[in-house]
C-alpha cells in the first residue's frame, strides 16, 4: 500500500490546538499540515521512510509526543530506510547518551533525545551546531530547545489512535520542506 491511500485529513480534535502551542512555541513560518492515520508499527515505518527518502542535509525534523507515542520508532525506521541504514547493527533510543550519531552515506543522521536537557544551551555541547550544519537531525522531545529550535523544520507530532497499535502523525512542514513535503503528501 502506498502512503498515499493512508492520507485521511481528520478535523481537529477540540483543544488540540491548545495543547500543540504547549508543547511548541509558535513558529512565526507558516506551516503546511497533514494528518496520517497509522494503523501498526509498519505504516510508522513506511512514513519514516519516505521521509527519509526526501530527507538532505541540514534538515531537522522535530518528533514530538508523550511516551510510547512512537517518536523513537520513528526514527529508527528512518534511520533504516536512509542510504546504508540497513547496515547499522543497533538504533537504540538516546534516553540516556542524549543523541546518536549515525555516519551513513549522503548524510550523517544525528538522533537526538532531549528528554533530560536541563537548559536549551546545553544542547551546543552536544554537537547541535555540527549536526544542524552537517546533518540530518531527528529531534525527540523538540521542545526541550525552546528558541534554539530551527523554524525551518518538519514537526512530526505523534498521538495514540483508536487502537493499541494504531498512530496518528500530524505533519508540518516549514520553510524548505513545504514543496518537498507538498509532493511526498500527494504522490
Ligand atoms: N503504529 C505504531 N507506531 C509506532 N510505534 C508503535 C506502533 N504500534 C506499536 N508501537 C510500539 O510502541 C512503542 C513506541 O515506543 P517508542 O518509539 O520508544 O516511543 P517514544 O520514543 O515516543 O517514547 C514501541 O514499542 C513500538 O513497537
Ligand atoms: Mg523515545
Amino acid at each position: 500500500m502506498t502512503l498515499s491511500h493512508r492520507l485521511i485529513n481528520l478535523p481537529e480534535a477540540p483543544g488540540a490546538a491548545d495543547n500543540r502551542a504547549r508543547m511548541i512555541d509558535s513558529p512565526s513560518l507558516p506551516g503546511a499540515s497533514r494528518v496520517f492515520e497509522l494503523p501498526d508499527l509498519a505504516a510508522t515505518e513506511a512514513l519514516a521512510a519516505s521521509l527519509a527518502a526526501n530527507a538532505e542535509k541540514r534538515d531537522v525534523i522535530a518528533l514530538s509526543g508523550g511516551l510510547g507515542a512512537g517518536k523513537t520508532a520513528f526514527a529508527r525506521g528512518f534511520i533504516r530506510a536512509r542510504p546504508g541504514g540497513q547496515e547499522v547493527a543497533e538504533v537504540p533510543s538516546p534516553t540516556f547518551t542524549l543523541v546518536q550519531v549515525y555516519d551513513l552515506p549522503g548524510a550523517p543522521v544525528w538522533h537526538f533525545d532531549l528528554y533530560r536537557l536541563a537548559r536549551p544551551e546545553d544542547a551546543w555541547e552536544l554537537g547541535l551546531e555540527e549536526a544542524l550544519v552537517d546533518a540530518i537531525s531527528l529531534i525527540e522531545w523538540p521542545e526541550r530547545l525552546g528558541s534554539l529550535l530551527p523554524e525551518t523544520r518538519l514537526d512530526i507530532e505523534l498521538s495514540p489512535g483508536a487502537q493499541s497499535e494504531a498512530r496518528r502523525a500530524k505533519v508540518t512542514a516549514r520553510g524548505s520542506w513545504v514543496a518537498r513535503f507538498a509532493g511526498l503528501a500527494h504522490g
